[in-house]
């Protein structure tokens, strides 16, 4: 039986992450689960997964939370704040941590679970972009298991060799991480002027939260998936290439030097990788649909248009440059996203915000988790600040 933290459970993420347990009650428990806004939400998994402890952001969704599971019956302890996060993502009882708080948020639970060696299951990529470096050494030093679930990563971890730590000795020369080009797919910059926080979170394939719909849409995301995979699979930047396919079947690939190319498909339902990930080594029923390749009937491939979709090309000279560059990014582009849901300011001034954020403040090599927090501050005021010079 393995014991689960969830962090992040009220999300998109998380709700799969319950559906794929609830299907297996005889290999996994729901230790604790984490949320934020969403009260009555957690409520109501704590009612039906019959968590230990349930954590939230502050005193005042803690008192909420406790009265709704009093009435309940239900006999979840209540916690809250940071501390908190990171204590049910440690704690000895723990197995597994699903690592699906959104954003820079999730840093600090994610590194606890890393530093005691549990087994992780990564959706949160902001982790690994804003401290790639610290988060893969304490891998390596805790023996942590870790195991991607954004579907594009777990579908090239699926077809990897078993020890792909050296890729240029297992005979890997690329990977080819797949993007759907989002709902403004083939769009100029100037069709993109009056974009609509709805439109952009209507993602064509894919059903997500509001912040990585966003990211989907300005294609920052396939620029933070970029940096992910250089650190996850041990590549440089030069070794990833992007291939925008619209039927988002093909989850990703791998090149291999003597001309194989190894895919892995499937329905676009994020409970494949989730079950892959918790299953693995094995394989587990994970409620999705088998593939239809009749009805999928073909598969297309273009190029990313780096001039219209500006994100991408920021993410990638992130990842080139190095240092605190990929946190700069991740954080500018958080307040970016979060000021263009408010309306502040318009989509396509997204890009504008985290270029002028990223030329603003020069780059260094932050060696601790303090620094880390130190660059992604920094960057938030900047952005802040300009946001504050541009808002419509
Ligand atoms: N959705 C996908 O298909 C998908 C695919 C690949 C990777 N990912 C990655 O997975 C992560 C989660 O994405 P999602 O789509 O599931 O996001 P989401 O639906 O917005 O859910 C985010 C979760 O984080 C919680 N949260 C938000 N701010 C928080 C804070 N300051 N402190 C603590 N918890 C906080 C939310 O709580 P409340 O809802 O209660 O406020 C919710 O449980 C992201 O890093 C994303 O990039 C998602």
């Amino acid at each position: 039986m393995q014991a689960i933290t969830l962090l992040g459970a009220t999300g998109s993420i998380g709700e799969s992450t319950l559906d794929v347990i609830a299907r297996h009650p005889d290999k996994y428990e729901v230790f604790a689960l984490t949320g934020n806004l969403q009260i009555e939400k957690l409520a109501a998994q704590c009612l039906r997964h019959g968590a230990q402890f349930a954590v939230v952001n502050d005193a005042a969704g803690a008192d909420k939370l406790r009265g709704l599971l009093k009435d309940s019956g239900c006999k979840t302890e209540v916690l809250f704040g940071a501390e908190a996060l990171c204590q049910v993502a440690s704690a000895v009882q723990v197995d597994t941590v699903m690592a699906a708080i959104v954003g820079a948020a999730g840093l600090l639970p994610t590194m606890a679970a890393v530093t005691t060696g549990k087994k992780i299951l990564l959706a949160n990529k902001e982790s690994l972009v804003m401290a790639g470096d610290l988060f893969m050494r304490a891998v390596t030093a805790s023996g942590s298991m870790l195991l991607p679930i954004d579907s594009e990563h777990n579908a090239i971890f699926q077809c990897l060799p078993a020890d792909y730590s050296q890729p240029e000795l297992s005979g890997i020369s690329k990977l080819l991480l797949s993007a759907s080009g989002g709902p403004f797919r083939g769009w100029s910059a100037q069709q993109m002027q009056g974009i609509t926080p709805e439109q952009a979170c209507a993602h064509p394939n894919w059903s997500m939260g509001r912040k990585i719909s966003v990211d989907s849409a300005t294609l920052m995301n396939k620029g933070l998936e970029l940096i992910e995979a250089c650190w996850l699979f041990n590549v440089s930047p030069q070794q990833v290439e992007v291939v925008v396919h619209p039927q988002s079947v093909i989850h990703s690939l791998v090149q291999y030097r003597d001309g194989s190319v190894l895919a892995q498909l499937g329905n676009p339902d994020m409970r494949t990788p989730i079950a892959h990930a918790l299953a693995w080594p094995d394989r587990i029923e994970s409620g999705v649909a088998d593939l239809n390749l009749f009805e999928v009937a073909r598969l297309d491939f273009e190029r990313p248009d780096m001039q219209s979709f500006l994100c991408l090309q920021l993410a990638f000279d992130a990842a080139a440059a190095g240092g605190d560059a990929p946190a700069i990014l991740n954080a500018a582009n958080e307040i970016a996203v979060q000021a263009f849901l408010d309306g502040r300011i318009g989509f396509a001034q997204i890009p504008q915000v985290v270029d002028n954020t990223l030329s603003g403040l020069g780059i260094s090599e932050p060696d601790s988790l303090h620094g880390v927090q130190e660059s992604d501050q920094k960057a938030r005021h900047h952005s802040a600040k300009y946001i504050s010079q541009i808002e419509l």
